[in-house]
């Protein structure tokens, strides 16, 4: 699996998202924070960066704290993205749309690592 490097863990602070190009593919990666708000114990996530509702950027948009469990219920491990555009939410690990998680609507996840204090990403070809 080829693995992207695409930034340094320290550009991305926590609760915040950016854009890269990965393999052709636009990408918001966003960095979630850990159990007190802050970079420990924190992760990072890469999901494509449009909207399925009407295309826009997820990497302007915002984090929220919770992510989506299988029955609408909060999930508070995760962390959700808000389209800038209309607030649609997807969780960023599932990429599941909040909002119907059960439903067929979602977006494209990437894996993800970091190395050497280096984000990378994997998107197939
Ligand atoms: S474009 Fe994202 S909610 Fe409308």
């Amino acid at each position: 699996m080829n693995y992207e490097d695409v930034c340094s863990v320290e550009e991305i602070p926590p609760n915040e998202l950016r854009a890269f190009e990965v393999n052709g593919a636009f990408v918001a990666v966003a960095h979630l924070p850990g159990p007190n708000g802050d970079a420990a114990g924190g992760t990072f996530t890469a999901m494509e960066d449009s909207c399925p509702h009407a295309g826009a950027p997820l990497s302007d948009g915002h984090l929220e704290p919770g992510g989506c469990g299988e029955d609408g219920e909060p999930d508070v491990h995760g962390a959700t993205v808000v389209c800038p555009l209309h607030a649609w939410r997807f969780d960023c690990r599932t990429g599941k749309w909040c909002d119907a998680p059960k439903g067929k609507v979602r977006v494209e996840t990437y894996p993800v690592k970091i190395e050497a204090g280096r984000v990378l990403v994997h998107v197939p070809d």
